[in-house]
């Protein structure tokens, strides 16, 4: 059987300096916040994969949905050589695409991003083992620092899939359409996936689930920052909470310190101190309308040219096309 390859831009030294850096700067910031992307050690991956089979938790179905009825579409529309996901390389949603470009009789190479090679390297063996023939090259990289070097022929079909743009606030997404649009030349495509704005109780409950597994997704960033700083914050002195920012059309989530706590991050040397009720903000998931992507799409130089939603209307994928 072929090999995959991997190319490295981010090695675990990489990693843990970005940790430290950032937080640094979200233990001791007022708000206090950290990163969501720190939620995905194994443990926080394997409740990240719970959370997709929860009643409340609606966007992996609907874009399922959406994929099923379109990878057709988009394999024949794009003709892509090269099907480069951005984040997680193992789902059954990347299946559904790599199936369709099969079957259209254009795939040639898989690329999947990811931050972490044991996934990288793991979900590359599952692929191929799928796919014989298919060449399988893994950047392990961070979506928003190392799109630079994009292998693979063209033309390309880049998918962000499962809503995650929804983590980046609009600057940050304004830095990373244009840095995907960059590193495509004309004609080459972007798969979005984007949940949509809807009730807010709906969606508070997508993150607020009545069994609890997304707060104890949300406490585990506390396992890994204590794990890999050092540190040691007690999950339990804090609640899980998620609202609705109706001003920033985003879900936030928090976690309240239920009472005055002090950890102690030996690898930052500070002590981080919450009075009671005291919240560290661990996530923004933000909600689009049609325009607000179309818009950010357009104006990084991409043109919309298919937008499909769910059967509910909850969810949609966009299909975008340097212009
Ligand atoms: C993986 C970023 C798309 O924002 O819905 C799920 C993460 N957080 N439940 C999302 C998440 C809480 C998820 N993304």
């Amino acid at each position: 059987m072929t090999e995959p390859v991997l190319d490295v831009h981010l090695t675990p030294e990489d990693a843990a300096v970005a940790l430290r850096a950032e937080a640094l700067e979200g233990l001791t910031a007022r708000p206090k916040w950290v990163s969501p992307k720190w939620f995905y050690d194994a443990v926080g991956s394997d409740l990240f994969e719970d959370i997709t089979r929860l009643p409340e938790y609606y966007p992996t179905r609907a874009e399922r949905e959406i994929l099923d009825a379109r990878a057709a579409e988009i394999a024949a529309t794009t003709g892509a050589h090269t099907l480069v996901e951005l984040g997680s390389g193992s789902s059954e949603k990347t299946r559904l695409l790599l199936s369709a470009l099969r079957d259209h009789g254009t795939l040639h190479e898989f690329v999947p991003l990811d931050v972490s090679p044991s996934a990288l390297t793991d979900a590359a063996h599952a692929i191929l083992a799928d796919y014989p023939g298919l060449k399988v090259h893994g950047v392990v990289g961070d979506f928003t620092e190392h799109l630079g070097l994009l292998p693979g022929t063209a033309p390309r079909l880049v998918a962000f899939l499962g809503g995650t743009i929804g983590n980046l606030i609009p600057e940050e997404r304004e830095k990373f359409f244009s840095s995907v649009r960059d590193v495509l030349d004309p004609g080459e495509w972007l798969l979005l996936g984007t949940d949509l704005v809807k009730d807010p109780d709906v969606l508070v409950r997508a993150y607020d689930d009545a069994a609890g597994v997304t707060a104890e997704f949300n406490r585990n960033v506390l396992r890994v920052i204590n794990r890999e700083l050092a540190a040691d914050f007690e999950p339990d002195a804090f609640e899980h909470v998620a609202l609705w920012n109706a001003e920033q059309e985003w879900i936030e989530m928090r976690l309240r310190a239920r009472r005055a706590v002090t950890a102690h991050v030996t690898a930052l040397g500070v002590d981080v101190a919450f009075e009671e009720g005291e919240d560290l903000r661990t996530e923004v998931s933000a909600k689009f309308r049609r325009e607000r992507v179309e818009s950010e799409l357009t104006a990084a130089g991409f043109e919309l040219h298919r937008w499909w939603t769910d059967s509910q209307g909850r969810f949609a994928l966009s299909l975008a096309r340097v212009a």
